[in-house]
């Protein structure tokens, strides 16, 4: 009995991927609303000071958009990120629940923290194949936005461009960056989350209720904030060298350096807080949507 509450479960790297996806779905639906509001609040016209301002801050703009447009106006634009963000937790759940098997000596042994961390690495890993390129284009998008001037219509035409010109090193320009973002984050993200939730879960109730719903949002979102303290920096990094002009950076410390001169430590944290008002509740979302939905996919095929 003692054993049986110890032994974890068979991991399921294909049920990881499903569950992955749901997951994901969770985050974004948790997240999104905080998304708009921020992008509203960032491109509201200008008034000039006697004015009348659309919204006076967050609060009001999340009032003013329900009231308007209904608890839907939140969710506004948000198919073409769901179409990024579940793939991608999937092909991060996989790689994760991948590591683990792999380094399951034999089965009902509990991994060690630093096996759970060198799993989450392998999903920072498995998931820099599809974000890298994405984060590419992505940023490419969002600064030529800014600047006015429309030199790609859109992700596709953007990607075939970068190709056409300059071959599939340029569609994965920025790709080491993304590593050094991705990889120990994802590392932390999920021993963190193992982690916490293990330590909130009372011990007699590990076994019974795999499912402790204070314990999964509260290691899910302190998770997800963690996540992104560590990859915030690298991501700052990442942005500028991936927007830059050809031949601007002779290489990251370049871009480091650049960054430290002209702005000081505090430009690596920029964009700090809509990120983390996000991080919370969409991560806590999230590892809820992958529990519910892998406890579902357990008791629908428990051999699978
Ligand atoms: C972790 O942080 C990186 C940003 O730097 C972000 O792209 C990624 O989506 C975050 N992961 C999660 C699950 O929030």
């Amino acid at each position: 009995m003692a054993e049986g509450q110890l032994a974890s479960e068979r991991v399921s790297p294909l049920k990881n991927f499903v569950a992955g996806g749901v997951g994901g779905a969770c985050l974004l639906l948790a997240g999104h609303p905080l998304d708009t509001i921020k992008v509203r609040l960032q491109t509201q016209p200008k008034a000039s000071c006697s004015q009348y301002v659309l919204y006076t801050g967050t609060y009001d703009c999340i009032r003013k958009t329900v009231s308007r447009e209904g608890v839907l106006g939140l969710y506004k634009g948000m198919g073409a990120p769901l179409a990024g963000v579940a793939p991608m937790m999937a092909i991060s759940f996989f790689g994760f629940s991948l590591g683990k098997q792999l380094q399951q000596a034999e089965n009902g042994k509990r991994l060690t923290h630093t096996q759970i961390f060198l799993s989450g690495c392998l999903a920072g890993v498995f998931t820099t194949v599809i974000v890298a390129p994405g984060e590419r284009i992505k940023c490419l998008l969002q600064v030529q936005a800014s600047s006015g001037q429309s030199r790609y219509a859109g992700p596709l035409d953007c990607a075939t461009r970068l190709y056409k010109e300059q071959g599939i090193r340029s569609v994965y320009k920025g790709t080491v960056l993304t590593l050094i973002r991705d990889v120990p984050s994802n590392g932390l993200y999920f021993l963190t989350y193992e982690y916490l939730k293990n330590f909130l879960t009372p011990e007699g109730q590990r076994s019974k209720t795999p499912l402790t719903l204070p314990a999964i949002l509260l290691a899910g979102g302190i998770a997800g904030i963690l996540n992104w303290t560590i990859a915030l920096p690298p991501d700052v990094l990442k942005s500028n060298f991936q927007t830059a002009a050809d031949g601007k950076y002779r290489g990251l410390v370049d871009v480091l350096r650049m960054v430290l001169r002209e702005e000081g430590p505090k430009g690596l944290y920029k964009g700090f807080n809509a990120v983390f008002l996000r991080a919370f509740p969409a991560n806590a979302a999230c590892f809820l949507g992958f529990e519910v939905a892998l406890k579902g996919l357990n008791w629908l095929a428990p051999s699978l």
